[in-house]
């Protein structure tokens, strides 16, 4: 596996394989490599002939200094983790060379990010679009996969893709959980041994949540509410809990049938996100 560090460095390797005729896939990290990121890598080498993954711990997307500085950085297992998946190239760029002293563009997608996490933490998806729009111009990939575990974020760079006519391909790739449900996230690892056995109730109350929307139980609203006081009960603080239409994330009514229910709570200082898919038939 290539290690590479500079654009410069990277752009000589890319050109060879492009001459070569090969396709490239793409997967963009913040590191602390966990085996739903791996999931995304074993998805992206079944669709090109290079696998290229970034590491790359943005400031510009987080909303607490404590939060960007407390950030889990295992950048040597990491490394082994994408040598033994096959991995053609790890790009972990300084700060220097993402963000010269003076910056003065920024990528800021409206309408889907005024909403859920975006309302949460202003200027969030702002950082992570401009970043992810760099990371595209420097690695130009056929392909680039991201989880549906962050769902919003997902949106987000469709939307600036579409809007921008981004040359490359975004593939989803479905949430991979824990045993007990809890979604995988490199913010787990900040929850005490109470709060991670408590935290699989997130992945629990969304299942009670479409179950109840299936069965139509009780009103959209109703349910949410339900949810919410159940996840306060278990000891969460929980920030939102909506039953939303998957094209645009706004509040689902009846008639919608594409539906997705977002979640996000803490469990103590760590802030955990969710979601679940479900289909109403008519
Ligand atoms: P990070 O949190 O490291 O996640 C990298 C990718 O892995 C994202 O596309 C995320 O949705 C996906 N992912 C994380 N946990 C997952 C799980 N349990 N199952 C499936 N996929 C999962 O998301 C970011 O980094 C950053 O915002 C980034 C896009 C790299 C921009 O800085």
């Amino acid at each position: 596996m290539l290690n590479i560090k500079t654009i410069k460095q990277l752009r000589v390797d890319i050109k060879r394989w492009r001459m070569a005729g090969e396709s490239i896939a793409f997967v963009p990290t913040m590191g602390n490599l966990h085996a739903g990121h791996l999931q995304l890598v074993q998805t992206a080498k079944q669709q090109a002939d290079r696998v290229v993954v970034s590491i790359f711990v943005n400031p510009t997307q987080f909303n607490e200094q404590d939060d960007f500085t407390n950030y889990p950085r295992t950048i040597d297992a990491d490394v082994e983790k994408l040598q033994s998946a096959g991995v053609a190239m790890l790009y972990m760029p300084e700060r220097e060379e993402m963000y010269s002293c003076e910056v003065h563009t920024k990528v800021s997608v409206r309408t889907v990010t005024e909403i859920h996490c975006g309302a949460s933490r202003p200027g969030h998806f702002d950082g992570v679009a401009t970043v992810v729009c760099k990371l595209f111009n420097i690695v130009q990939p056929d392909k680039a996969f991201f989880g549906e575990k962050d769902f919003q974020q997902l949106l987000v760079i469709r939307t600036m893709v579409a809007d921008l006519n981004c040359p490359v391909d975004i593939i989803g790739i479905a949430t991979f959980r824990e045993t007990d449900g809890l979604a995988m996230s490199s913010r787990n690892n900040h929850l005490t041994k109470e709060e991670r056995r408590q935290g699989a109730y997130l992945y629990q109350t969304l299942c009670s949540a479409k179950q109840a929307v299936l069965e139509q139980q009780a009103s959209f609203a109703e349910i949410e509410k339900t949810s919410l006081q159940a996840l306060s009960e278990k000891g969460f603080i929980p920030d939102y809990f909506s039953i939303c239409r998957r094209h645009d994330l706004r509040a689902a009514a009846i008639g919608d049938t594409q539906l997705i229910i977002l979640a996000a709570a803490r469990l103590g200082s760590t802030r955990l996100i969710d979601n679940i898919q479900l289909e109403l038939i008519l």
